[in-house]
């Protein structure tokens, strides 16, 4: 049976990258089939290629707007005849174009619970606002900034006078774990997206919750 193929997209180091290649990649029918980076630098692509798989890399200097970018990079999505695009740290907005195309069809891991703190810097401006629980985000990509439909989340409870260092390795411990979860969930045929009214909110169906613990 053909595997359900994956594109994950990084800007940086890439540790959301390494846990999708060592707990999902080549089992249970889904391969990664090639990494996109938006800077030659990413850490990142380094990960992929010691794996083995395929890599571009698409920096905005490289072409005359975003637009045409991220033209180049569909055209390296659909050659690699992907499944699911997973941006998985990737820190650069997208071509509203580009986002329709993959409609239904691509997700992002965030560093906060969701519709808090979207944006970058997501876990300096929970700990700003001093908030107690903060978590992660899985959501599908919408034209929006992190305000797609939520496929899962998970909450994490600050310690007492929480510093930042601390915060984001909780943060990573938390996304390693659902990030490969909701990828699972999704290959499997488990997640619809509703279709919403005229000017409704789209949200997901689950098949089941995807830590399978509800
Ligand atoms: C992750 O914490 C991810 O949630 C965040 O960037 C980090 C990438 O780490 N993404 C965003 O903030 C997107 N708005 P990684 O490169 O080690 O996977």
């Amino acid at each position: 049976m053909r595997p359900f193929r994956l594109a994950v997209l990084v800007s940086g180091e890439g540790s959301n990258l390494q846990a999708i290649l060592d707990s999902v990649h080549g089992r249970e029918g889904i391969d990664v089939a090639c990494v996109g980076a938006s800077r030659p630098d990413a850490r990142a692509l380094e990960r992929a290629r010691e794996a083995g798989v395929p890599t571009g890399v698409f920096a905005a200097s490289d072409h005359s707007d975003r637009a045409v970018r991220d033209e180049a990079l569909a055209e390296f999505l659909i050659a690699h005849d992907v499944d699911l695009v997973v941006l998985a740290g990737f820190m650069e907005l997208l071509d509203p174009a580009f986002v329709r195309r993959f409609d239904g069809r691509m997700i992002n891991v965030h560093p906060s619970l969701l519709p808090a703190f979207p944006g970058v810097r997501a876990i300096e401006q929970a700990l700003d606002y001093g908030v107690r629980v903060t978590g992660v985000t899985v959501h599908f990509v919408d034209e929006g900034v992190d305000t797609g439909a939520i496929v899962a989340q998970a909450a994490i409870e600050l310690p007492y006078a929480p510093d930042i260092a601390r915060v984001e390795e909780m943060v990573h411990a938390v996304e390693h774990r659902l990030l490969p979860e909701a990828i699972r969930l999704i290959a499997r045929g488990g997640v619809r997206i509703e279709p919403a009214e005229p000017g409704a909110r789209r949200r997901v169906n689950l098949e089941r919750e995807p830590n399978g613990e509800r």
